[in-house]
């Protein structure tokens, strides 16, 4: 397995994206369906991982986008006075093949994330990154730093938050 980060080209075609499987349907569909066309858009980045031993292979992604979050979603985490509208990014999908979990790559999507959160924050005015846990994924977020904003809502989506300060 040789694994190669690039942010995805709409005009390109990756090997292995129709049948990418996360084991999450609604990923799945995604990658399938409107990850090319969304990108095209603007709509958001899309970051993927390929294997060049495998025919550079599409075997994890990440999307993420501009957002805005309500302040009160933040009160549990004490950050001070903060206007009623917080600029943010938004991890909108992540997901690793099947064949490929276990080998660190959710580890290092969400890094490269939590990177571009960072940077682009020096540009733009970001708070931090925001996103919706699945219950099964939770724990993989709290590992990378994110916090549960307002307890886990399993078996609801469970939103989450890293600040640009708490990103190392
Ligand atoms: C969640 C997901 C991205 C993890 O990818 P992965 O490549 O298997 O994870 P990694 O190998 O990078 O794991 C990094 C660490 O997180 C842990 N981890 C991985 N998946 C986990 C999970 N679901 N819950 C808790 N911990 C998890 C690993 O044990 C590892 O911990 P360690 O540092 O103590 O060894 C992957 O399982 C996936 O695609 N899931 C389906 C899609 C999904 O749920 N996406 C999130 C939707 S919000």
């Amino acid at each position: 397995m040789s694994i190669e980060f690039s942010y995805l080209d709409p005009g390109k075609v990756y090997a292995g994206r129709k049948q990418f499987d996360c084991e999450h349907a609604a990923i799945n569909k995604f990658v399938h369906d409107s990850l090319v066309s969304q990108v095209k858009k603007n709509l958001i980045v899309a970051n993927v991982l390929t294997d060049s031993d495998h025919g550079d292979r599409l075997v994890g992604l990440f999307t993420i986008a501009n957002h805005t979050i309500d302040a009160t979603l933040l009160s549990d985490l004490q950050l001070g006075s903060l206007p009623k509208q917080i600029p943010c990014a938004r991890l909108i999908m992540l997901g690793v093949d099947k064949a490929y979990k276990g080998a660190d790559l959710g580890r290092r999507l969400m890094k490269q994330a939590l990177l571009i959160t960072k940077q682009a924050s020096a540009q733009m005015g970001s708070y931090g990154l925001y996103l919706n846990a699945d219950p099964g994924a939770v724990n993989f977020y709290k590992k990378l730093g994110c916090l549960l904003l307002e307890g886990d809502q399993s078996p609801k989506p469970s939103p989450m938050f890293i600040a640009v300060n708490q990103i190392a």
